[in-house]
């Protein structure tokens, strides 16, 4: 599919997602639709915040463990990144890889993709940098990756795999896992279950950058799907639900109302709410069972001292 192509389908994937998400009884958004240009600005706002503390310990578990990742990635790996958006996390973990193969970083924007590759082949000339473009959580996207000789190891950081109910992760890393033969790896990382005042205040941060981030999706629904959200007649919501063991982000119509997308009306009760994105936590344990369950052996985890991050290495059986 040429680049025009692939705008139309993913503006025409918009719509039909956003008028199926506000006809459901629980009235929901995908959180892919989060990131447009403004929300991926906020988003990389949020991951600066004291409040949001996630960004920062992961950043913190690389700078003290990527010897000790690269050794149990082994030498001459290629590692492929779903999502891997700017390529930053990657640039680090394969300086310290000894011989990399290669890198296939795997992202829906090509101007984002293409960037990063110019920005790594200037630094790393030698190392072979193939960006796929599309969505990782599809089938297509893999086959598109040609036939990679030597081991391969997948990296997936950023606590990604939160966003994904329990049932959707194990889909996808039985996806990653079909990529891959015995012995190769995946490193992946995931927030833990902790404190809830700890988690909902990195998600109902203090200056309310993840407030604007979460509105941002009407903005943005006005702007491409001619709809007629009013900003002030919602508020954010953020709490974690301890037995689903997520933080769910929600927009809280604050009266009754009517709301226009694309020449159809919806009413909100006051009160009512729109789900716009479940950040589902890990126990150590639950991780285990997620990576055994999917076809990996889990070897190796790297965590920080309050244990409120983990990442793990796991080899493919
Ligand atoms: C991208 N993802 C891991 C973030 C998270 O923590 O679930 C998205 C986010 N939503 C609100 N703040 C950050």
């Amino acid at each position: 599919m040429n680049m025009a192509a692939q705008g139309i389908a993913i503006v025409q994937a918009f719509e039909q997602d956003v008028l199926a998400g506000l006809a459901a009884p629980q009235k929901t958004l995908p959180c892919k639709y989060l990131y447009d240009e403004v929300g991926s600005r906020l988003f990389e706002e949020i991951c600066t915040l004291q409040d949001y503390y996630l960004t920062r310990t992961e950043a913190d578990i690389f700078a003290r463990e990527i010897q000790a990742m690269a050794e149990a990635i082994g030498p001459q790996v290629t590692l492929i990144e779903p999502g891997a958006g700017n390529c930053e996390k990657a640039e680090p973990l394969l300086r310290a890889m000894l011989s990399p193969a290669g890198y296939f970083p795997l992202d829906i924007s090509p101007e984002i993709l293409l960037a990063a590759r110019q920005r790594i082949q200037r630094r790393t000339p030698e190392l072979p940098i193939r960006p796929v473009v599309g969505d990782f959580t599809s089938h297509s996207v893999w086959r598109e990756l040609p036939e990679i000789p030597g081991r391969k190891v997948v990296f997936f950081p950023g606590s990604t795999i939160g966003n994904f109910t329990p049932e959707q992760a194990h889909a996808l890393l039985s996806l990653f896992a079909e990529q891959l033969r015995p012995g190769d790896g995946l490193l992946l990382a995931a927030d833990l279950v902790k404190d809830s005042v700890v988690l909902e205040r990195a998600y109902h941060d203090s200056s309310h950058v993840t407030e604007a981030f979460n509105k941002n999706l009407l903005r943005r629904i006005n702007r491409e799907l001619d709809g007629s959200f009013n900003l002030d007649a919602f508020a954010h919501r953020a709490f974690y639900h301890r037995l689903r063991r997520r933080v769910e982000m929600h927009l809280v119509s604050l009266e009754s109302q009517a709301v226009e997308v694309c020449g159809r009306q919806f009413h909100f009760d006051e009160g009512e709410t729109i789900h716009t994105e479940n950040s589902h936590k890990y126990t150590l344990a639950a991780l285990k069972e997620l990576l055994r369950s999917t076809g990996f052996q889990p070897q190796q985890y790297w965590t920080d001292h309050q244990q409120h991050y983990a990442i793990y290495y796991a080899e493919a059986v």
